[in-house]
């Protein structure tokens, strides 16, 4: 398959820059990109398409896509009422099949195939949407959500219990495959020391991905401390060894200097959920402060907090939120750097987010109704008139996940 447009290449700074050219696949793999070749006959794109790296999601629940827009603020009461509720259908592992199914067809009709997921505290659902995800060539983690306490019991496990299914779960997608499983404790909150404990050690023995919450809300931090004896939120997940290199914390607003520091020093990254912080009223992460202290940043929709599935609409409320705070804001070249190559190189597992000779072929074709090459900035103004009906289609690992109409 010949691909022809603008291409998105990272460039030596944090951006990108656009090059005409073409992208030849073979298989699933990227044969040749050709920069400033424009005459080759091509299968999709034209002078005016963007050829694009397929988009990553760093954060986001698989079991909440139904239940966007339930409005019950603030967060923990939202969990409560809204969400593990929600959360319990995935005990029917043909239902979590389904689900699955359908979500990964909705992310590839925005162009998202890379993830960092949260499925449930259900070991069966979780392998299936694992399965599901592995078969449509997806790349990232899913990770079955542990918790031993602050849930109702219809969620709760026993410690050993979730350990055990969870390194079922790493057995047999291990770290390094292109879909592998993430230790996953939801947060401090519904984890006892134990299990924050043993899933610490898990994800050590098995060199497996982590993922978590930290301070999203005040109320949450505060319980926390109460929960953990005062204890900083940060070092209750540094003391249970989960602060590992590339681990994923989401929403990180409520966080000083002296956690920055915490979270730099492990290598620790922060995914900032920007249309869910909003939506739930959990305050705004200080995206200038985190980068002025070196804290690497990926970027999530953490649906179903977040709202809006679409990535480059969660990278437009990035700059909004930083900006809004009166703050730097990233420029609109960072944010597609952000949502391409930046996600694609937080998430854990196999790299992807470029278009490069050898790596895999998930590229996205888009055509833009407006005439963006006229624009003095074509990058802000893909950024901020995008429309989801420009996506031609999704090429994931070679395949057409997804094509228009
Ligand atoms: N903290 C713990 N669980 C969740 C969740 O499902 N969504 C959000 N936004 N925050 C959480
Ligand atoms: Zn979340």
């Amino acid at each position: 398959m010949i691909l022809a447009g603008r291409l998105l290449l990272p460039d030596d700074a944090d951006g990108v820059e656009l090059a005409a050219g073409t992208v030849e696949l073979d298989g699933d793999t990227i044969a040749a990109v050709n920069v400033g070749d424009t005459t080759t006959q091509a299968d999709a794109g034209g002078p005016d398409a963007l050829i694009c790296p397929a988009f990553t999601d760093t954060h986001l629940h698989l079991p909440q896509f139904d239940q966007v827009g339930a409005h019950v603020t603030p967060l923990l009461r939202w969990l409560q009422d809204v969400t593990f509720p929600n959360e319990r259908r995935w005990e029917n592992t043909g239902f979590a099949r389904g689900m699955a199914e359908r979500v990964v067809g909705q992310l590839l009709s925005v162009g998202t195939s890379g993830v960092a997921a949260y499925a449930t505290v259900h070991a069966e659902g979780t392998r299936a949407a694992l399965e599901v995800f592995t078969q449509r060539g997806f790349r990232g983690v899913i990770g079955q959500t542990l918790i031993d306490r602050e849930a109702p019991d219809y969620l709760c496990r026993p410690a050993d219990q979730l350990l055990d299914e969870t390194a079922a779960l790493l057995d047999k997608f291990s770290p390094g495959q292109r879909m592998s499983a993430a230790v996953t404790p939801r947060f401090a909150i519904t984890c006892t020391a134990p299990l924050l404990e043993g899933a610490g050690r898990l994800a050590a023995e098995r060199h497996a991905a982590v993922q978590s919450h930290l301070a999203e809300t005040v109320a949450e931090c505060d319980f926390v401390g109460e929960l953990f004896g005062g204890k900083r939120y940060v070092d209750v997940y540094r003391d249970a060894g989960l602060l590992r290199p590339g681990s994923l914390w989401g929403h990180g607003i409520h966080l000083d200097d002296a956690d920055r520091v915490t979270l730099r020093g492990h290598d620790a990254v922060v995914a900032h959920c920007p249309t869910a912080n909003s939506f739930l009223r959990s305050g705004s992460m200080p995206w200038r402060e985190h980068h002025a202290a070196d804290v690497a940043v990926s970027l999530g929709s953490d649906i179903g907090g977040g709202y809006e599935r679409s990535m480059v609409r969660v990278a437009r409320a990035m700059i909004e939120t930083a900006a809004a705070r009166g703050d730097a804001y990233p420029t609109a070249a960072q944010a597609w750097r952000q949502i391409t190559a930046g996600n694609a190189e937080l998430l854990p597992g196999p790299d992807g987010g470029v278009l490069l000779p050898g790596a895999t072929a998930d590229v996205l074709v888009i055509e833009p109704d407006v005439p963006w090459l006229d624009h003095p900035d074509p990058l802000a103004m893909l950024l901020w008139a995008w429309d989801d009906r420009w996506l031609e289609r999704t090429v994931v690992r070679g395949e057409v996940g997804y094509a228009a109409g």
